[in-house]
């Protein structure tokens, strides 16, 4: 037992009423116990054990984890301790996912060979087109990707070995760069166009947008303030620890399933619209506002709880998302080059009212990462349906630096939640005649 720093013990000692029993359950860093430690509590030998009941895990941690760093009450985002604000100014996406994936920020050499191996991973099997191809026209684009990214590990059956980490970072550099090439395909199927290959000279973000909107010949001419704006929603998006997504991602690596199959998986969960599928519903629901004197009416609904104003609140942030200031502030550079989305007006009035509204202030809701991204990739000319396509883009880095983790973990063990039974005890089967 370790003493803390006034001379007391690091441990709690709970007392069981039921038996009059005393345990004492040591506490780790963090303000941590070990929900195993709690097993020990019995009314009797043939007990069980106490568990602890966690609806949506909000008290539980899952991991240990080095790679991000989030403190919600006062809006801290680090990837790897570095301040997201920071990155946000002076990084790249691919330095940010080098940093992600092997915990340093890389050196001019380092960079340069990981650049060199996500490019030449960035084109796909041929057969991925005839996958695509059994899509019908208005088909999601998020549902086409969750399934080419799972069609894709059959071309790579050795990707299975997962315990192997050359391999491992084999597979995750392969979908590193084949995650926009397969995002662009979902936009060219969906526009009745034929799939543009990667060009292997364009950056990360050139390639990917030449990839979506080149028509005709002559070579893609990349407007600087929309490729670094593009990269810094990136670099936001890459990580954001233990979320509904990464916690399906680590669920699914835990029982040694494929990156392939796990990021499927992690990207069904990114899909909600409580998730990463919020981007799509704030701009539905701006749309549906439509105009400045339909927002008070809209606002009693939400406060009737009617409805939800999308792109607030969150669970760990009980203050401003740092994502959403670094976009509000990006979003202005860009609006000064593709003109100003009308929108935002909208968006911004909602924010203002929120801000100010106890409804809302009691509740801690302030604008996250979804509010303002939407109203961006509006102006880029993205469709709307490929906003969660966006969001899967950087996570894929995310998702993947935890999958790595996870399988280095020494505690790793399968993910499997206890239950609280309450259904019928045992009765016997009852013929249908007598029903
Ligand atoms: N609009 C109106 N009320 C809300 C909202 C909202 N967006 N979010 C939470 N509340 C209310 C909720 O009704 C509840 O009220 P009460 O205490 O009276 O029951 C209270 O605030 C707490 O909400 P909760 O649902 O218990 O909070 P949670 O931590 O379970 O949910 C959330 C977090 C993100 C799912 C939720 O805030 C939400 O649905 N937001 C809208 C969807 C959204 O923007 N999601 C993107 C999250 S950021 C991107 C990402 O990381 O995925």
């Amino acid at each position: 037992m370790t003493e803390n720093g006034s001379g007391g013990k690091n441990s709690l000692t709970i007392r069981d009423n039921r038996t009059g029993r005393e345990y004492e359950i040591d506490i780790h860093e963090g303000d941590v116990i070990r929900a195993m430690d709690l097993r020990q509590i019995k009314v009797d030998e043939g007990d069980f054990g106490m568990m602890s009941y966690d609806p949506g895990f909000k008290n539980t941690a899952s991991t240990i984890s080095t790679i991000t760093y989030i403190d919600g009450g006062k809006g801290i985002l680090r990837y790897r301790g570095y301040p997201i604000e920071q990155l946000a100014e002076h990084s790249t996406f691919l330095e940010v996912a080098y940093l992600l994936l092997n915990g340093e920020l890389p050196t001019q050499s380092e960079l340069d060979e990981f650049v060199h191996d996500i490019t030449n991973h960035t084109y796909v099997h041929e057969n991925i087109r005839t996958v695509m191809n059994g899509f019908r026209y208005d088909a999601h684009a998020m549902s086409m990707l969750i399934s080419s990214v799972a069609a894709l590990g059959t071309f790579y059956p050795e990707a299975r070995d997962v315990h192997d980490a050359k391999n491992r970072r084999l597979q995750i550099h392969r979908l590193v760069a084949k995650m926009p090439t397969l995002a662009a395909f979902t936009y060219r199927h969906h526009q009745g166009l034929p799939p543009v290959n990667p060009e292997n000279e364009l950056s990360f973000t050139a390639n990917f947008r030449n990839m979506l909107f080149h028509i005709g010949g002559g070579e893609y001419k990349a407007n600087p303030v929309v490729e670094r704006a593009l990269d810094i929603l990136f670099i936001l998006h890459a990580d954001h620890e233990q979320n509904c997504s990464t916690t399906a991602m680590r669920v699914i690596g835990s029982s040694d399933a494929d990156p392939y199959s796990a990021l499927a998986g992690a990207m069904g969960a990114l899909f909600g619209p409580l998730h990463g599928g919020a981007n799509e519903a704030v701009l539905k629901m701006l749309r549906r506002i439509g105009t400045m004197d339909n927002i008070p009416a809209f606002m009693e609904g939400v406060k009737r709880k009617e409805e939800r104003l999308m792109g607030f609140g969150h669970r760990v942030y009980k203050a401003y998302d740092p994502r959403a200031s670094i976009i509000k502030k990006a979003a202005d550079e860009v609006f000064e080059v593709t003109g100003r989305n009308p929108l935002l007006d909208i968006a911004l009035e909602l924010e203002k009212i929120a801000l100010e509204d106890d409804f809302f202030v009691s509740r801690n809701l302030y604008p996250n990462v979804d509010f303002y991204s939407g109203l961006i990739y509006e102006a880029l000319q993205f469709p709307v349906e490929m906003f969660p396509v966006l969001f899967a883009i950087p996570r894929t880095v995310g998702w993947l630096a935890q999958w790595d983790e996870l399988l280095e973990d020494p505690e790793l063990s399968i993910a499997r939640p206890r239950q609280i039974y309450v259904g019928s005890a045992q009765r016997d089967f009852v013929p249908m005649e007598k029903r």
